[in-house]
Order: C-alpha cells, then structure tokens, then sequence
C-alpha cells in the first residue's frame, strides 16, 4: 500500500549558481495520475544538460531563452535530472503498456526530476524496457548521449548512405562516445578526433582513424566525409568545409537545434545494447550524497562518457 503523505529524497537546486547551490531534501513521494507509471529510481545521469541549467551557462541572448523557459530567477522546476533508470512500483489505473516490478529507462527532457528516488511520468514520454542485460548504472547512461547522437547522425542522413565516411568531433564525451558506435553500427568508417587522453577510449570504441587534436592539425587530413559530427560544440562548418564532400554535411550539438527524445529512440538503444553493438561509457559513479562532487567533475568537460548518480539506498 502506497502512503500518500510519504516523502522521499531529491537533489533540489533552489537557485542558478555553482555546484554547491545543490541540497538533498525530503520531498512528498509522486503518486501517479492514472495514465502514469511511478517509478522507483535506481540511477541518473549527471550530464552537461544539468550542469548548464544549473549554472544558467549560456551566452548572450540564449541567457534570456533559457530563463524563459526555465525559471527567471531559479529553476522552475528545482529537481534537477533528466534520465533515469529504476523499477516500476506502481501503475495508474488506464497504464497498459508497463506493469509493477518492470525494469525500465527513460527521459524527462526539459520536466527534468530524475534525481530523485521516485518519479512519475506519464507513459506516453520517454520511457521503456531497460536492456536486459545492462546494469541500472549503464542504463541511466544511455539515453542523453545515445539519443542525441541518434538524433544528429539520422539528421545528417546517415541511414541513406552507403559506406558512410564519418568524422565525430569530440569523441570520447557522452555524445562523442554514442556517436562513434552508433555510426558503426550503420556501416560507417569513422574518424575519431578525441585529445591523447582519449585515444584509447576511441580505439575500444571501434573508431577506424584517430586524429589526436593535440597533436595535429585536423584540418590538414587529406580524407574527405559524407557527415562532420561536432559532438562537444567546439568546432565551426568554417573550419570543416574542406573536409566535406561536395554533398557532406556538418552537423553541430551547439545552437539553436535541441536534439528530440524518443521512446523509439530507447528502443533503438536497447536492441543495440543487447546485440552487443553499443557499450555504456561509464568514466565515474556517485552516490546521490556527492552529488556536488559530480557537478564539480561533470563541469571540468573533462570527462570521458558519463557520470552517473546512483540513488540513495541502492
Ligand atoms: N543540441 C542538443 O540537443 C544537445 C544534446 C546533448 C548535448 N549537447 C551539447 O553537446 C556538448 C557535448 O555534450 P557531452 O555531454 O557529450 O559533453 P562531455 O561529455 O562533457 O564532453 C567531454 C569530452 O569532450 C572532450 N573534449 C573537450 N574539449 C575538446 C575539444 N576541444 N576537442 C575534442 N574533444 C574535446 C573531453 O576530452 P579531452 O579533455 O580529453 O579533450 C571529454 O572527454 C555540450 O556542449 C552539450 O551542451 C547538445
């Protein structure tokens, strides 16, 4: 029997703000509308997202954007998180397609609420069977990066060639990490452009060709791409454009495009991890207890893969 007034605890950011704005409350536990799954949340994620709304770090008039849609002076919605994997508790009456005791991942997108040991969501948004064989740890790392990732080579059309020549800009981040296996998984021949730090991550990967940033110039590679992927945002079409094909597309994570969050997108993710195909890149885990210490990591831009949060008392 679920108690309506039982509370459960969050990371809540009451205010945009350095790492250390970060508290863990006793908030009342969800209980869900009848066409919603309440879920009993294992892990997270702590990703760029998270760390970008909660110090508000964006530039000029994407500040403005961004208080809109956020919160003006601090995050509307003060539970932070955006992925999460757990195990369904209990089922609104009109629920169909989960039942109780089912191990389940998904995204909240911009509703965020994921670091929390429940959440309920409706079942229509983000939100599917976990890969049977991956730990809640390496599920609560797939959906930000493999979705995004996802989103961006589809875009650039990658379904449609053959024999696809990739560049991913920036591998070895939760994006870059996605990025690389999911293009091998479409046929392509990938070059990974990652630091020396990363080359062996990029390597374990499956990346064809390494080209190390801090050691050459990638722009004097005589190899020319059907699709350029600029996972970390720090690159330009400028500075790629005589590394395209006539027809070769550049393809940015930095702007104005917000990649889309699909339940079928889970799925794709699930039946690649099962098959083998894709790998969860886990660079560290915390408690939720540290969470301030995983923002503090997640801020360097440092990390390789991803940072996940694993909820109190699991
Ligand atoms: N548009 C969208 O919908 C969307 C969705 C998701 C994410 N994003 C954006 O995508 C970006 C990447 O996200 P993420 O979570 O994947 O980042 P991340 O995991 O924090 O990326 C960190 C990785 O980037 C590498 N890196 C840092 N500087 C680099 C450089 N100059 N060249 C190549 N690699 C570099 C780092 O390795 P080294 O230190 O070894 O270089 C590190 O492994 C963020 O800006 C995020 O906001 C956008």
């Amino acid at each position: 029997m679920i108690q309506q007034n039982a509370t459960m605890k969050a990371v809540v950011c009451p205010k945009y703000g350095p790492p250390e704005v970060l508290t863990i409350k006793d908030l009342s536990k969800p209980s869900p509308n009848k066409d919603e799954v309440l879920v009993k949340a294992i892990a997270s994620s702590v990703n760029t997202g998270d760390v970008r709304i909660r110090g508000l770090k964006v530039e000029g008039i994407m500040k403005i954007v961004m208080r809109v849609v956020l919160g003006f002076n601090k995050p509307r919605k003060p539970v932070l998180g955006t992925t999460f994997s757990g195990i369904v508790e209990q089922v609104g009456d009109a629920v169909t397609r989960f039942k109780v005791g089912d191990e389940v991942y998904g995204a909240t997108g911009f509703n965020q609420g994921c670091h929390a040991e429940y959440l309920s969501i409706p079942e229509k948004k983000v939100i599917t069977k976990k890969p049977a064989n991956a730990s809640f740890e390496e599920a609560a790392a797939l959906p930000f990066g493999g979705q995004t990732a996802i989103y961006f080579l589809r875009k650039g059309g990658i379904e449609e060639i053959n024999n696809p020549q990739v560049l991913i800009y920036g591998a070895t981040g939760s994006v870059g990490t996605a990025a690389v296996q999911i293009a091998k998984h479409y046929g392509a021949n990938v070059t990974a452009l990652c630091s020396s730090r990363g080359k062996e991550l990029a390597q374990g990967l499956g990346a064809d060709s390494i080209i190390l940033y801090d050691q050459e110039d990638f722009t004097k590679v005589s190899d020319k791409f059907d699709i350029i992927l600029d996972a970390v945002g720090k690159t330009s079409k400028k500075q790629c454009n005589s590394l395209l094909k006539p027809d070769g597309k550049f393809l940015s994570v930095e702007g104005m495009d917000i990649a889309s969050e699909r339940t079928e997108y889970l799925e794709f993710l699930r039946e690649l991890f099962e098959s083998k195909h894709l790998n969860a890149v886990i660079d560290k885990v915390y408690p939720m207890e540290q969470v301030v210490e995983a923002h503090k990591y997640v801020d360097t831009g440092r990390k390789k893969g991803n940072v996940v949060l694993k909820m109190a008392g699991n």
